[in-house]
């Protein structure tokens, strides 16, 4: 595919996005959980079961906030800024009008997504009385992008930016999906998660299209340098530090004697996500290089030898 076979989906978003189709959502007053307890396996923890089990719900809203804030800061200040960047034309990469066309309807998407998000905020405080703990004010890809772009020369640098944020868009997808399967939790929130996957399908498709866009007019000099960055920003996008982070200021907030928030931070540590290639991210992620075409590139296969064995075997 190249810039000129683009087809737009304005029709679909037209007919479909969320921000076109959806009611507001209201969270019920039920007892049903605010938050999926496979979300947030520090209360599956033996200690907590044992010590503090009527602490869950306090655990699980505050999860759910740390989920709202991030998704607050990814749909504002990273989509939303290379979206509204390729949408304005003033993205080092040219790209035809339906595809900037494209990219305004995934900024109108991205800032709604973050305007539900807010309203859910809000709603789940009135409702709850408990007041957020203090949240991160980045997330993982706040210090992976610039990370990646520090490394590339000039010239490359919104070509990076588009395959990160390309790369980011299509992890997203599984993460909220694993929300709207689960019926311990209320329907509000799995509607809000089922609205958003509605409108991430149609971005992961978005993303990939314009990436392979440019991964095709790109020059084997300029894909290798890109390739050989990849590994930095992985490393970086796929690090547990700011949710171990998390975990330990919400563990601090526990109202539990000393020795309990000593193994509750064990525990925690020891369910860390090591990264390598059982990372839940990573089949989402191979999915992204073959779509975009990236895959089919020697030099993009071995940058990501170490992640994605199977990136080998799957060609
Ligand atoms: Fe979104
Ligand atoms: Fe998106």
């Amino acid at each position: 595919m190249n810039a000129t076979d683009y087809q737009s989906f304005a029709e679909t978003w037209e007919n479909r996005a969320t921000i076109r189709t959806r009611p507001r959502r209201l969270v019920e007053d039920d007892q049903r959980l605010i938050y999926p307890l496979s979300r947030q396996p520090l209360v599956l923890a033996q200690t907590f079961e044992r010590e503090c089990p009527q602490l869950r719900d306090f655990a699980l809203v505050q999860s759910l906030y740390k989920f709202i804030n991030d998704v607050v800061i990814f749909e504002t200040e990273i989509v939303d800024r290379t979206a509204r960047r390729i949408a304005k034309n003033r993205f080092a990469i040219r790209f035809p009008f339906a595809c900037r066309y494209d990219a305004m309807t995934v900024v109108v998407d991205e800032d709604y997504h973050a305007l539900v998000a807010m309203d859910f905020m809000q709603q789940t405080i009135a409702l709850s009385g408990i007041e957020p703990i203090s949240l991160p004010a980045e997330i993982e890809l706040s210090r992976a992008i610039p990370a990646a772009l520090a490394l590339a020369p000039e010239h490359l640098r919104d070509a990076l930016e588009l395959i990160c944020v390309g790369i980011a868009e299509n992890t997203l997808t599984d993460d909220v999906a694993a929300f709207a399967r689960d019926d311990t939790v209320k329907p509000s929130v799995k509607g809000l998660m089922a609205d958003h996957l509605l409108d991430e399908g149609r971005h992961s498709a978005f993303w990939a299209r314009l990436t392979r866009i440019y991964w095709q007019s790109a020059s084997q000099d300029d894909r290798q340098c890109l390739a050989a960055i990849l590994p930095v920003f992985l490393d970086q996008y796929l690090t547990n530090d700011i949710q171990k982070a998390f975990d330990f200021e919400l563990i601090a907030q526990l109202p539990v004697a000393p020795h309990v928030h000593q193994a509750l931070r064990e525990e925690v540590m020891d369910m860390a996500y090591p990264i390598h290639s059982q990372h839940p991210l990573l089949s989402n992620i191979l999915r992204f290089f073959r779509s975009s075409s990236m895959l089919d590139s020697p030099c993009v296969q071995h940058a990501l030898a170490h992640y994605l064995p199977q990136a080998r075997s799957a060609l």
